[in-house]
């Protein structure tokens, strides 16, 4: 999350504000008989928003309009005249006696009116503290009617309060347009509102075509918003009755400054104030990726931004041209491979999806699943069903006529979709069985044939990842759930791999891996890949192996390496996508390269840590601790985007089960937690010191592992915890780096402090740390660190298995129990 300091909005600042005069006794009230001069202005009781004259970069263009008071850089949220700008600044807002809010030019004619005239007696205008114009009638009695509001007339933010939607009743509808440009307020083409046709669905057009869907309303978010939730800062919900329909979000902490708003260029934005930088932050945003691009892959097209191309054909389906299609011109989408028989027709479930298009859709909020199907079979033209709320397991009933449209994948808080299939596709309800690899026998003689098997199974591009039987028949037994799962991973051939590697030469050689050595090649094509080779006599090896080709087939998260395929013919291989910049070990802690990482791209690499690792622990279907991160098994692409590899070591967890014990210890000894180093228990909170390590050696540039400083013998854990309560924590940045955002260097350390704590119930999950580093709030103070005093193991553990890494050894330890 960047700070968007807009320059434009400064120069903004800078020029309206030689205009706004300073009164010093700031009404947020005008009466019939009081008027406001440009260089004059509103001001909310309590100090939070600013009503006045301002002009853009253009300052022959006057406005009326709306902005933070606090906020330091000028940011306006409503205007009055959007398309009658003042040509001067002797525009005159007041109001009348019949209570219309009008603005007067030099000449005394109207330029803009809020119309709200009215029999009203005594009519006055305010500027509330939520950022809402009002006028209204006060009677004696002390009572006020509202007349006018200018929340009712939004422009292209959002405010905590506004509604936006539409009123059943009237017709009368809230919406956000864009400003033409960031200089002028006049509307653009882009307007962010509720569609209430079918079940309503939050949508971004230009002009009347639909550029985005942020998907219907499932009682917990937008079906496609799969990253909002619940949080403490801002409460929202889309509410739904006969009289109305509209979103709307309450501030939780009065204190806390955010607002939605569509730009200029039609992106959605909520961002929200850090004080401490005094700069904007992105919350959240709309579109996420390409795969948020409306209907980017046709009718039964399904888009899943980890794939590559991200178009293809839900299961089932087929391109209706497959020549246009073969050249990535998805528009036409896709057709059934079988007809339908409507009496006939099966639903087959698709998990992990944002619900399509609504916008022909029917639904009922009191039926259940089981009636919402009877219905949708009983009519031939609907296509699919869903639950609509998924709330307490899932209520209410959603269908869709026609053909269906804009669908994608998530990695996260998907739904499920059931969907009209030819009863000839049956065996796509039991294709999941049919793919269930006998991985719950426990691994021993089996064990490669094993692996071969899940390569050889399907040779050819994952397909039906997603797809699942309805009538599940799922296995129980130890750990199952995470096996069970079908994999289809792509077969290379041996000689094109070796073709590839110039015959694993010596000179492709990038080093050892986890079980065995890794080699760089270039395919035929010219992509260029990095093969694992697991070395014969390495017992070790074929268990890290399995469990690599176990967890990371599964995986999909542009913050995870991505395994491309293997090759089992006389050598066992794994071939992955290749890592230009190496691993941030090579970069971090060479002199060099050092110097090249600058704060920017370390803030992108402990986010984006976080972010595979939140991915592993939790949102994923599996739940999963990789137990061996450190800088070595962080790769860099192009973009020095970081990329967590080697699950050798990855442990996959059932449902709620939270920790374990083992008697094999793996990882590597600086970035291990103290339970577990010392009593073998692993847990996601493992993971989370081992990530504290990697953000403060990260920030310094420093390993843990043989960090020395003249003044103690801490390492490098203890140096971080001893600058931070002698409030000198900046100290630890690299030297070498030379332009940094000090807060975002502070809040980094000060969130690895918290990750390294003694005690893992005190360590924060990823996700907390994933909102730690992105907010402004005040951070709890961290407790002492596990570790940051010893320098060897406990003598009774001894080594065993020592796997060779290239640059730090991952150990295998037998603790005795
Ligand atoms: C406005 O001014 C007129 C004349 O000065 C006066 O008669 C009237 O009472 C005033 N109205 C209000 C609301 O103060
Ligand atoms: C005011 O009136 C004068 C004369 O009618 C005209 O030239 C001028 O353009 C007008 N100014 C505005 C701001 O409308
Ligand atoms: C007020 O009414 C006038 C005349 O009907 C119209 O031109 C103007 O756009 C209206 N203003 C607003 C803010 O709706
Ligand atoms: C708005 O749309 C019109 C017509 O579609 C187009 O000509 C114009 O360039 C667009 N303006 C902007 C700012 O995108
Ligand atoms: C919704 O379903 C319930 C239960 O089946 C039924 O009683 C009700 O009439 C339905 N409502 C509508 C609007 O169809
Ligand atoms: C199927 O549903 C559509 C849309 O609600 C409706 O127009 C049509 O009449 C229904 N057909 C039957 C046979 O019920």
């Amino acid at each position: 999350m960047r700070t968007i300091l807009s320059f434009f909005m400064i120069l903004l600042f800078y020029a309206s504000s030689s205009y706004v005069a300073q009164i010093s006794e700031a009404l947020d009230t005008i009466t019939v008989n009081q008027s406001i001069q440009d260089g004059e202005s509103l001001v909310s009781a309590g100090g939070t928003f600013e009503l006045g004259f301002f002009s853009t970069s253009v300052p022959s263009r006057r406005y009326l309009g709306i902005w933070y008071k606090k906020v330091t850089i000028m940011t306006v949220v409503w205007v009055a005249n959007r398309v009658t700008p003042l040509a001067d600044s002797l525009g005159t807002l007041k109001v009348t006696s019949l209570g219309s809010l009008v603005l007067l030019n030099a000449n005394g004619s109207e330029i803009w009116s809020s119309n709200s005239s009215t029999d009203a007696r005594n009519p006055v205008a305010q500027l509330l503290d939520s950022g809402n114009l009002v006028v209204k009638d006060v009677d004696g009695t002390g009572s006020s009617i509202l007349w006018w509001q200018s929340f009712d007339y939004p422009t292209d933010t959002l405010l905590a309060g506004m509604k936006m939607g539409r009123n059943r009743k009237t017709g009368f509808e809230r919406y956000l347009t864009s400003w033409k440009s960031i200089d002028d307020p006049s509307p653009g083409n882009f307007t962010h509102k509720i569609d209430p046709n079918g079940f309503p669905q939050s949508i971004v057009k230009q002009g009347s075509v639909v550029k985005f869907r942020l998907g219907p309303w499932n009682g917990v978010r937008y079906s496609g918003m799969p990253n909002l939730d619940p949080n403490p800062y801002y409460s929202y919900e889309l509410l739904l009755d006969d009289d109305e329909i509209y979103y709307h979000y309450e501030l939780l902490d009065s204190s806390f400054i955010s607002r939605l708003v569509i730009n200029s260029n039609g992106i959605v934005q909520r961002v929200t104030w850090i004080d401490r930088m005094q700069g904007w932050t992105l919350y959240l945003t709309i579109p996420k990726d390409n795969c948020d691009t409306y209907a980017l892959c046709g009718a039964y097209g399904s888009c899943t931004i980890d794939e590559s191309p991200v178009c293809r054909c839900l299961t089932g389906f087929t391109p209706r041209y497959s020549q246009e299609w073969d050249i990535l011109d998805w528009s036409n989408g896709c057709v059934r491979t079988a007809p339908l028989d409507c009496g006939k027709d099966i639903f087959v479930k698709y998990s992990g999806m944002k619900l399509p298009d609504t916008s022909s859709s029917w639904f009922n909020k009191s039926m259940n699943l089981q009636e919402c199907e009877e219905v949708c079979k009983k009519n031939c033209s609907c296509m699919a069903y869903s639950n609509l709320d998924i709330r307490g397991g899932g209520s209410g009933c959603l269908l869709w006529f026609g053909e269906i449209i804009d669908i994608r994948e998530l990695n996260i808080n998907g739904q499920d979709l059931y969907i009209r299939m030819a009863a000839s596709e049956s065996d796509l309800l039991h294709s999941k069985q049919k793919l269930l690899m006998g991985l719950a026998v426990s691994f021993g003689v089996f064990s490669l044939c094993l692996v071969l098997t899940f390569c050889i199974l399907k040779n050819k591009r994952k397909k039906k990842k997603h797809l699942e039987g309805k009538d599940d028949g799922s296995e129980s037994g130890d750990n199952s759930e995470c096996q069970k799962e079908d994999l289809e991973l792509p077969v290379f051939d041996l000689g094109t791999v070796a073709i590839a590697t110039n015959n694993f030469s010596e000179e492709n050689k990038l080093g050892e891996g986890g079980f065995g050595p890794v080699y760089k090649g270039v395919l035929e094509d010219g992509q260029e890949i990095a093969v694992k080779k697991l070395s014969n006599d390495s017992r070790q090896g074929l268990h890290e192996f399995k469990n690599e080709v176990l967890y990371i087939a599964k995986l999909q998260h542009r913050n995870l390496v991505k395994l491309l395929g293997c090759c089992i013919q006389e050598e066992v291989l794994l071939i992955y996508e290749f890592m230009p910049n190496n691993s941030l070990d090579s970069c971090l802690f060479d002199q060099n390269q050092r110097k090249l990482l600058g704060w920017s791209t370390r803030f992108g690499i402990i986010n984006g840590i976080a972010r595979g690792l939140l991915y592993l622990h939790q949102d994923s279907r599996l739940r999963i601790i990789h137990r061996d991160l450190k800088a070595g098994n962080i790769l860099l692409d192009n973009a020095m985007n970081p990329k967590i590899s080697d699950f050798g070591s990855a442990k996959c967890f059932v449902g709620d089960e939270t920790e374990a014990n083992t008697i094999r210890v793996v990882g590597t000894y600086s970035y291990m937690s103290p339970e577990y180093a010392i009593d073998g228990v692993f847990s996601v909170k493992s993971d989370v010191f081992s990530y504290g390590v990697l953000v403060l050696e990260t920030v310094s540039g420093k390993r843990n592992r043989g960090f020395r400083h003249p003044d103690h013998c801490h390492n490098l854990v203890g140096h971080a915890w001893r600058l931070f309560t002698e409030d000198r924590s900046m100290e630890q940045l690299d030297e070498l780096v030379e332009s940094y955002n000090a807060a975002e260097v502070l809040r980094s350390i000060h969130v690895a402090l918290l990750c390294v704590q003694q005690c893992p119930e005190d360590r924060p999950s990823m996700s907390a740390v994933i909102l730690m580093l992105g907010s402004a709030d005040e951070l709890p103070l961290p407790k002492e660190p596990g570790f940051y005093n010893e320098r060897k193991l406990p003598p009774e553990h001894t080594f065993s298995h020592p796997v060779h890494s290239p640059n730090e050894i991952t150990m295998t330890l037998l603790s005795p129990r």
